[in-house]
């Protein structure tokens, strides 16, 4: 990619594939279903979307909005809007370079489970509605270090390899092609879900029928966090994507579109699983493992099984590429751009590091399980600490920076794209949200989160 002249998606639908992209993958597929299964049901399924629409949403719109105006990395983008002498917000900037790395470090391992079971799935080897015996295959696959390390590595040569080509033709090529696959399996899969013998009725309850009791401090900080790491958010993701959006591009419009998207894939993940959880007698609350039981017993009991169960595998770990190439975006253009390195340098460098940190998060399901700091082990402290504490500082900050000191004029220029998008109300909102709602929401949410008071 050119240094001078910058690289950037070439059309307006590009730039939704690829942002929805971003936002859809694993987070989707394999974290919310796990999260509401171990934080209640649909006491969390509320919080998270209050959650996604007064403070994901705003965050969203802003965060995009700061990297188009300044069309730069999320660490320069500071630099070029901030007042002069305010260098403190780039920290913005170089917490979400830490978070993508953190993130990334077990994302990538997971994706490597993912990998793994599209093997698995296309050999039979977890064709079985069994909770014990898919419990068994997942185990073998984690509690093996060896093939669990090469398979994230795998993940790492792929999508770092796709990252070096650049972004119009690697991000948006990969982007706009599959996701309707997948959604169109999800469909699938719900209705087959849904038919099974006495899982409707449980299934759906255990989503939709909320007990207000298990909301605790505790769990509206992780639904906090699913926002954050849903919508890509809060670490300079969105804003790097947005430093390569058209002037033209409606980012209100854009962006609400992507949420919406990505909430109903979650939706349909949700009632795809939790109602064969109950027929089939899983545990909703199995954590981490609980998509790489469920999803085979429901293919497993449809005709064509082993062949569906295979490509739905494929489709995931395609989506978690769109994901991962964003996470990647972040660190690159960093180093690419403020370090001189070359685009291929940058990936290089990031990569190595990830796959560096990411040994500790993958050997922490097997030889290092034992090794805890703050009672989590690697995996679930890199969880902790990227999606519940970085990404909503990050969220405060952006708000902070955007509502206190970029202000309404910048603002309303640039959402309503220099006046010729009649939308002034809409930004009016947004700002208000921003400026007062917003900061103040995450601030108590992580504060008693945290049990700091
Ligand atoms: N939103 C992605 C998912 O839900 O799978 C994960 C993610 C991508 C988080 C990019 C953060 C990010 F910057």
């Amino acid at each position: 990619m050119a240094q001078s002249a910058r690289d950037g998606f070439t059309s307006t639908f590009g730039v939704l594939l690829a942002t929805l992209g971003s936002a859809v993958g694993l987070g989707n597929i394999w974290k919310f279903p796990s999260l509401t299964g171990m934080n209640g049901g649909a006491g969390f399924l509320l919080v998270y979307l209050l959650a996604t629409l007064l403070v994901g949403l705003p965050v969203m719109i802003v965060e995009t909005m700061l990297g188009r105006a300044a069309r730069a990395n999320a660490i320069t983008t500071f630099e070029k809007v901030a007042p002069r002498g305010q260098w403190w917000w780039k920290i913005i900037g170089w917490m979400g370079f830490l978070a993508a790395l953190l993130i990334m470090a077990f994302y990538s391992g997971v994706a490597g489970w993912v990998y793994a079971y599209v093997i698995k799935a296309a050999m039979g080897e977890i064709s079985t509605t069994d909770p014990k015996a898919a419990g068994a295959a997942f185990g073998a696959l984690v509690s093996n270090p060896v093939s669990s390390l090469l398979w994230q590595w795998v993940v790492l040569g792929v999508t770092g390899s796709i990252i070096m080509l650049g972004v119009s033709r690697g991000i948006e090529a990969v982007a706009r092609k599959l996701m309707p696959l997948l959604f169109i399996l999800l469909l699938v899969l719900c209705v087959r879900s849904l038919t099974l013998p006495g899982a409707a009725a449980p299934g759906l309850a255990f989503l939709f029928s909320p007990d207000l009791a298990k909301i605790t401090p505790a769990v509206v900080l992780t639904a906090l966090g699913l926002a954050f790491f849903k919508l890509s958010i809060g670490m300079g993701t969105m804003l790097t994507y947005g430093s390569y959006f058209r002037e033209d591009q409606n980012i209100p419009a854009t962006t609400t579109r992507v949420m919406l998207a990505d909430l109903s894939v979650s939706l349909l993940a949700g009632i795809a699983i939790f109602p064969a959880v109950f027929a089939f007698g899983f545990e909703p609350a199995a954590g981490p493992s609980l998509v790489f039981m469920t999803i085979p017993a429901v293919f497993t009991s449809m005709p064509g099984g082993t062949v569906f169960m295979t490509i739905f595998f494929l489709l995931t770990a395609i989506a978690s590429v769109g994901a991962i190439l964003s996470l990647l975006e972040v660190p690159v253009a960093i180093l690419s751009e403020r370090f001189g390195y070359g685009r291929k340098r940058a990936s290089l460098y990031t990569i190595l590091a990830i796959a560096l940190l990411g040994v500790p998060a993958t050997l922490s399901q097997s030889v290092m399980a034992e090794i805890k700091v703050f009672g989590m082990n690697a995996f679930d402290l890199y969880d902790f600490l990227s999606s519940n504490v970085m990404l909503p500082l990050g969220g405060i900050l952006i708000c902070l920076f955007v509502g206190w000191v970029y202000g309404l004029p910048q603002l309303e220029k640039q959402l309503g794209n220099d006046g010729s998008l009649p939308n002034r109300g809409l930004i009016r909102a947004v700002f208000f949200l921003v400026r007062y709602v917003t900061p103040l929401l995450i601030a108590l949410v992580l504060l008693h989160g945290l049990k700091v008071f």
